[in-house]
């Protein structure tokens, strides 16, 4: 009889409705309007998960060493509202842990053309006159609306048509679920008029917990990346890695080379580039594999999207503080934004980024943490 009911709720449990994560709904405080902000805990047996309706942050991820101790392993601020330790202080200056967009990353001047017609829109790197991920008031200081689903949380959020200056009605969702030892963010949009997307998540990786990033371990699947002007624009070529300080394809410390005598690392303060990821871009082939030696802790990403940001975190400047009290300077995170190239709406060689009416945005990236 035991066994018989074991055998059912195996069964059961085969299905999407077993969920193996505890989903728990709580408060996190108000917008700069005073809508509520609501946290959502994803908690399975490997991981903790915390993200928040403001901007969709991701602001907690709890994984375990080698010895099975937890840390958290992404930057992230205590509250919405602590002065220069909240989300609302941030204000597009880290787009901590966020999802950013319509349009992740840089257009440059912010001027593109779709069929034929010419688009200006918010300029917010205004020294350099770039749109950097979306805008002024990207998709990361929106509040989406959430709802549960198995195994983790749903954001959707409308962008209407003209919203800084992008054409269309854009709906997205963000799909995080957590599953074992990997974080899922399952990304999908349509459009009512053709526009341009790109969509990416921009936590700041710590997987020692606190300290520099510059101790641990890199490795990238990509033979190419795409070096930047002083306006941090792709120049349109696609050059090899080798011989340069972009050749990760062979487990390097992040800090090994970062100082070098390099044009590009110049121009960035470190690295902040986009790397070519090698096909194919699927689920099941790491694009990026980042180990801390010391805690054992392993961060290994998989994609559906042609490139990777490398970030290191070259303008963290001690305003803003974490959670646990200390400022976040250079060098403290570092993000893996998986996305389309910067600026792509302008270089017609690059993957496209446009979105039609009647086609659907589908883009996914899993986050896995393992220890060795
Ligand atoms: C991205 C950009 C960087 C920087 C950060 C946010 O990674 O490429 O240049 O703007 O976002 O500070």
């Amino acid at each position: 009889m035991k066994s018989r009911i074991a055998l059912i709720a195996l069964t059961l449990c085969a299905s999407a409705a077993c969920a193996q994560t505890t989903v728990t709904k709580a408060p996190f405080g108000k917008t700069p309007d005073g809508a509520p902000v609501d946290a959502y805990t994803l908690k399975d047996k490997t991981l903790t998960v915390k993200i928040i309706t403001w901007g969709a942050h991701i602001i907690e991820i709890d994984a375990p060493d080698r010895n099975g101790k937890d840390a958290d392993v992404v930057l992230g601020y205590k509250s919405m509202d602590a002065p220069n330790a909240g989300y609302i202080a941030d204000n597009g200056k880290t787009y901590m842990g966020s999802v950013v967009g319509r349009y992740g990353n840089r257009i440059a001047g912010g001027k593109f053309t779709i069929d034929g017609k010419a688009y200006q829109v918010n300029v917010n790197e205004t020294k350099v006159g770039n749109t950097l991920h979306g805008g002024k008031v990207g998709f990361d200081r929106k509040n989406w609306t959430a709802k549960e689903i198995p195994d983790g949380v749903e954001l959707t959020l409308v962008s209407p048509d003209g919203d800084m200056g992008f054409p269309g009605t854009l709906t997205a969702h963000v799909r995080y679920t957590l599953e074992g030892d990997k974080l899922k963010l399952a990304y999908t949009a349509t459009t009512d008029k053709p526009t341009v997307i790109n969509l990416t998540n921009h936590s700041y990786f710590n997987l020692a917990g606190s300290g520099t990033i510059l101790d641990e371990v890199m490795q990238i699947n990509a033979d190419r990346y795409t070096p930047i002007n002083a306006a941090s624009i792709p120049l349109g070529d696609l050059p090899s890695v080798a011989g340069t300080p972009f050749d990760f394809r062979k487990p390097t410390p992040i800090g090994a080379r970062i100082h070098d005598d390099n044009e590009q690392l110049k121009l960035a303060k470190g690295y902040d580039h986009n790397f070519v990821l090698n096909p194919p871009h699927t689920l099941t082939h790491a694009a990026v594999i980042v180990t801390d030696p010391a805690s054992g802790r392993t961060l290994t990403v998989y994609t559906t999207e042609p490139g990777v940001q490398f970030y290191t975190g070259n303008f963290l400047d001690g305003t803003l503080t974490g959670r646990s009290g200390q400022p976040y300077v250079q060098y403290d995170g570092f993000c893996l934004e998986t996305q389309h190239f910067p600026d792509s709406p302008n270089h017609p060689k690059f993957p496209s980024t446009t979105l039609r009416p009647g086609e659907t945005y589908h883009t996914t990236t899993v986050f896995q943490f393992t220890a060795k």
